[in-house]
């Protein structure tokens, strides 16, 4: 484990290495315990360095067996070789020479799942963002691009695959029953796109024929016998590929393009040049196994890592300061793809609800840092909610800033001007600034300034003058380290909606630069006037969310209602409706928490009936629209001295109120949604069945009758349809005869699918009330549970303390405690994946005075351990301070 040393990275440290290593050339010699990794650097030292500058390589847990120099011996005194670096004085005077390592590796011990390792008996590697260190030394920094030559030698027995980035350049037999493969990437690549898989893998392949006609040989890899679960994961790629060149113009540019799905992996996936290697959950689907959740995963990752080869690959990082670059902008993209495939305002409320959920509350806590950090200690620990969908945000903003043309523009000058090199984010914005001449420079904060900027908005409307105004305040909160902030130009889409419903027109504006829907935000303040307005209209503000804003408008009930029922945005519609529950949920849980009786107004409550009959709305839509806010979101509106039971509370009686308001047509919609043939996971099917899972759990909660749930459990086609009844068992029926038996009957049908068995951690670890982490405590003893698979910690652990409100945050504090515990437990092996977990506590200042203290004692006695990763250490340190 490597332990903190205190050391924080800086952006303006950055300079340029001394030394470069055009090509390299790897040999590995495969073995669980003994493994051979020899590396023949080709360096070059750049013009103006002295012979004399020392070549300093990155190592992490590194013993060094062997070093030549140009096929030499190195003296003693001439390099020193740690753990951790390679330093070599003493080298030749020619500007290029070769250096060759060898480094020898236990693949099967390592736990961390960093470099190279073995999981469920196949080699892999996870390089990204600093593992490549952990398998030669190497100038491991994405501003060293390379040309690899890999050979792979294992026994055939083990390994009858074996897989690198790039085309395959030869293979054949080697003594002793082992074999070997050689595979060339023509592109310059960073090392953390490095890849190696080898092991005995089953392939379903394909073949795409690109928009210049060049053939490309598709493969995904997965454990034998599961070859019908990559079909949908192979129609995504396809999908993918098609996609990126219609809207983007980018086209594939090797030969093969391989995916390989594992069972033990830290994150989702990850863009290895030619070589995705995947999270088993991104890969894996059928109707028997997977949820429609699951489905758009995978179709959203595996285009996300595809997309990548452009954006990411192609054209990488100058350093891990700019991780947003390649992942701000690809998550955009696939956003983009799904929005295209699926449906756009489905999305993009899905998206909103994501970025609010988990990048605003980062925003808002002790971890806020700038989509474009400044500073950090541990570069795993910024693959944050703000870098990939705040990044994405900001990326979409500028779309809408300079209109889908000149956006294209943009992006088509980026790929031309930087193909090929190592770049930053102000190359990036530079393209967007030559493409549409506007200047970005204010626009540019958004990329360095942290937190969420707050519109405070009032209206008023003169009936004899026509005019109608918007008083526009704009505020950013503090941040740790940025106590004052700069004014953010932010682009507000609006609608003046009238009283049919029409956006009104006006004769002109005054007060801020309106285009295109658009008002442009730069000034603390903006008076906005709109002439010649003929009656007074509802304003309808950021519709489809054009900024990552918190808006403050005061607006009345009714307006609120009428927005719901009329924009003709359709995010705006559903942002109506979440404000008006989320509001009715605030009062509510200020009521239950005074010991009175959630109340809730009945206009209210006539509505989601009215949603869910309307047939002229998607059904994906209708389910949003009925889907309550969840309890966190309504703890982060309410913002400081929390307490989760009570919200629990409000929660449960609103759901109750509605449900026992809409019963018939529930009943009659669920009824009338059900069965239509087999399964096919395209959105409008998942919708349908998503709209009738949510009615199904209105049902439940206003019968308090399971009946309904147990019919759905017991007769369902699909995974979609089980794991939603299984839900509505375990958690509105808990230690019931009902839940009991549907919850066995799962484990029993499942005993053999730890992917499915992860929902059925899930389910009970999201069960709420404060009997769950006891229950959670015993699970980690299931035979199927285990605490080095990443997958497993994650659906038992890490849900429970991400989205278990009433059990995580148990007012005696056991919650906060189980969490240390298991934190310090994970972190004993996979400090990574440790320091995820530890992020459950970062909103803990915001809690009741009681919750406080016990979480700030969990977190105290973490920070207590000597021994501690520069991961952990980094998250409790900045969570703490
Ligand atoms: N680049 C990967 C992606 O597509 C994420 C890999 C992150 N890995 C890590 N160890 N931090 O988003
Ligand atoms: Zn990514």
């Amino acid at each position: 484990m490597r332990t903190d040393t205190g050391q924080a990275f800086r952006l303006e440290d950055y300079r340029q290495s001394d030394y470069l290593i055009p090509e390299l050339e790897m040999i590995f010699r495969l073995d669980p315990e003994k493994t051979l990794v020899t590396t023949k650097l080709l360096i070059e030292r750049r013009d103006g360095v002295a012979a004399d500058v020392p070549l300093v390589l990155d190592g992490d847990g590194l013993k060094l067996e062997k070093l030549l120099i140009d096929g030499g011996a190195v003296e003693h005194n001439d390099h020193e070789a740690t753990a951790d670096s390679l330093t070599i004085t003493r080298l030749p005077r020619q500007s290029r020479f070769e250096v060759t390592i060898v480094t020898r590796l236990a693949p099967a011990q390592n736990k961390a799942l960093m470099g190279l390792y073995v999981s469920n008996g196949v080699y892999c590697t996870q390089c990204e963002a600093e593992g490549f260190r952990r398998i030669s030394y190497f100038l491991d920094r994405p501003d060293v691009l390379s040309t690899y030559r890999v050979r792979i030698e294992a026994r055939e027995k083990e390994a009858p695959l074996l897989l690198s980035n790039g085309n395959p350049a030869e293979s054949g037999a080697l003594e002793d029953g082992w074999h070997y493969a050689v595979w060339h990437d023509p592109f310059p690549k960073p090392s953390y796109l490095f890849a190696l898989v080898a092991g005995d893998l089953s392939a379903v392949r394909d073949r795409f024929v690109t928009m210049s006609g060049r053939g490309v040989d598709l493969a995904i890899y997965v454990e034998h016998g599961k070859e019908a679960r990559a079909a949908y994961a192979m129609d995504a790629l396809k999908r993918s590929m098609r996609w990126d060149e219609e809207r983007f113009g980018r086209e594939y540019d090797l030969d093969v393009f391989n995916i390989v799905a594992v069972s033990d992996f830290n994150m989702g996936a990850m863009e290895n040049k030619g070589l995705n290697v995947f999270n088993d959950k991104y890969v894996l689907a059928d109707p028997e196994t997977a949820t429609d959740a699951d489905f758009a995963n995978i179709e959203a990752i595996i285009a996300h890592e595809y997309f990548h080869n452009w954006t990411g690959n192609r054209i990488t990082c100058r350093d891990w300061f700019q991780l947003c670059l390649k992942e701000g902008l690809t998550v955009y993209r696939d956003h983009e793809f799904s929005a295209d495939q699926r449906s756009r305002a489905v999305k993009r409320i899905s998206e909103v609800r994501t970025l609010r959920a988990h990048q605003f509350p980062e925003d808002q806590g002790p971890l806020a840092h700038p989509v474009r950090p400044r500073r950090y200690r541990e570069i795993n620990n910024f693959y944050t909610a703000t870098v990939y969908e705040k990044g994405s945000e900001v990326v979409r903003m500028i779309r809408t800033i300079l209109g889908a043309d000149t956006f294209r523009a943009g992006m088509d000058l980026y790929f031309e001007r930087h193909d090929g090199q190592a770049v930053t984010i102000e190359d990036f914005v530079a393209c967007f600034e030559k493409a549409s001449g506007k200047d970005l420079t204010q626009f540019a904060l958004w990329y360095h300034q942290a937190g969420t900027p707050n519109v405070t908005v009032a209206t008023s409307y003169d009936a004899r003058a026509r005019e109608y105004t918007l008083e526009v305040e704009q505020s950013v909160p503090p941040t740790p380290s940025e106590a004052r902030k700069r004014l953010m130009h932010i682009p507000l889409a609006f609608g003046l909606v009238g009283p049919d419903g029409q956006d009104m027109a006006y004769d002109g504006v005054e007060g801020a630069e309106v285009e295109d829907g658009v008002i442009h935000l730069r000034k603390r303040r903006h008076i906005v006037r709109f002439k010649g307005v003929q009656a007074r209209p509802v304003a309808s503000l950021n519709r489809g969310f054009s900024a990552p804003i918190t808006l403050s408008l005061v607006m009345r009930q009714k307006d609120r209602l009428f927005l719901a029922c009329h924009d003709n945005d359709l995010f705006s519609r559903w942002e109506a409706l979440n404000t008006l529950f989320t509001e009715a949920l605030i009062d509510a849980s200020t009521r239950v928490r005074g010991g009175k009786s959630a109340d809730f107004d009945t206009t209210l409550l006539g509505y989601p009936a009215e949603i869910a009959a309307d047939e002229g709305l998607e059904a994906a839509y209708r389910a949003l629209a009925l889907t309550l806010p969840a309890e966190a979101d309504i703890a982060r509106e309410i913002g400081s001295n929390i307490d989760p039971d009570a919200i629990g509370r409000a929660r449960e009686a609103l759901r109750k109120a509605i449900a026992r308001e809409a019963q018939e047509t529930f009943a009659r919609v669920y009824r009338d949604l059900g069965d239509d043939g087999p399964f096919s996971p395209d959105a409008k099917s998942a919708g349908r069945r998503a709209l009738r899972n949510v009615l199904l759990e209105y049902m439940a909660a206003g019968s308090g009758d399971p009946a309904s749930a147990v019919r759905q459990f017991e007769t369902a086609s699909s995974m979609a349809d089980r794991a939603a009844a299984l839900s509505v068992l375990a958690h509105q029926f808990p230690g019931g005869d009902a839940a009991r038996a549907a919850l066995a009957a799962f484990e029993e049908r499942y005993r053999d699918n730890p992917l499915v068995l992860d929902k059925w951690f899930i389910v009970q670890a999201t069960t709420p009330g404060g009997k769950t982490v006891d229950l959670v405590r015993e699970l980690m003893e299931h035979p199927a549970f285990s605490l080095t698979n990443p997958n497993r910690v994650r659906s038992l652990i890490g849900t429970f303390a991400s989205s278990n409100q009433t059990g995580f945050h148990r007012s005696d504090g056991e919650g906060y405690r189980f969490l240390a515990d298991a934190v310090l437990a994970v972190e004993k092996h996979n400090p990574q994946v440790a320091a995820r977990l530890a992020v459950a506590f970062r909103s803990w200042r915001s809690l009741e005075k009681g919750r406080q203290e016990e979480a700030r004692k969990a977190l105290a006695r973490i920070a207590g351990e000597k021994e501690l990763s520069r991961d952990l250490r980094d998250i409790v340190e900045r969570t703490l301070a």
